[in-house]
């Protein structure tokens, strides 16, 4: 059976793999930018880095299948992230112009401005952990993403934690609506849309 445990470094690659191939909207987003390092370099890395006692896997027969990672203070992370993560990656991607012109601009932007993770008007006293959570398809719907949320859950110091998730995951909104998490208002949300649990 698989369990829950902590992350380990060794999971590294492992974790980068499930973030690429759950990436885009909850589908597989290899082959999408010019490295498949890329949405783990910015959605899943800086956190196993920086807060590894927030990250956990699903580990079936030693490999890890699924994650959860964050953070309990966003505001903190966005600067360690500015401070620690952008110089550890050094020059692997270039800074994109502004504004930015390609698809693979517009995520890289994401990495060189950490502050986006400050969303406008989101009520952050109230969330101030932020979380990512993403499965490999054969371990979905089998229970193991409510076991990770209830384990961050447990884990992580703070009064609530938020997330934002692509507007076109249906999915995954669904898991989050059952778990009790709750629509955030915030005034300019884009394609993303902002939830939240008190904890
Ligand atoms: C979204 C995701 C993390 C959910 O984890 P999961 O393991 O599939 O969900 P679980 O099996 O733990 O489901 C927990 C509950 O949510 C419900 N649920 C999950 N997905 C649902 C869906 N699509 N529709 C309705 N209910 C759903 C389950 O029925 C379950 O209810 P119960 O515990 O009361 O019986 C996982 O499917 C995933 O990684 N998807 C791809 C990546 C992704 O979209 N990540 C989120 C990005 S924001």
């Amino acid at each position: 059976m698989p369990e829950i445990r902590p992350y380990r470094p060794s999971d590294l690659a492992a974790v980068y793999d499930i973030c690429v191939r759950t990436a885009d909207a909850g589908q597989d987003a290899r082959g999408h930018y010019s490295t498949d390092d890329l949405m783990g370099d910015i959605f899943a890395a800086p956190y196993v880095r920086l807060e590894p006692d927030l990250a956990f896997v699903v580990d079936d027969g030693g490999a890890a299948v699924g994650y959860v990672v964050g953070t309990a203070d966003t505001a903190t992370f966005v600067k360690r992230y500015a401070a620690e993560w952008i110089p550890f990656l050094g020059d692997k991607y270039p800074v994109p112009p502004p504004p930015p012109r390609t698809a693979e601009q517009d995520m890289v932007a994401l990495h060189y401005h950490p502050e986006r993770m400050l969303v406008p008007g989101l009520d952050l006293a109230g969330f101030p952990a932020h979380l990512h959570i993403d499965l490999l398809p054969p371990y979905q719907g089998r229970g193991y993403g409510r076991r990770l949320i209830e384990r961050f859950a447990g884990t992580v110091d703070a009064p609530g934690v938020h997330l934002g998730m692509s507007t076109a995951n249906v999915q995954a909104r669904a898991f989050y609506d059952r778990l009790g998490f709750e629509q955030l208002p915030v005034p300019d949300p884009g394609p993303i849309t902002y939830l939240g649990l008190r904890l």
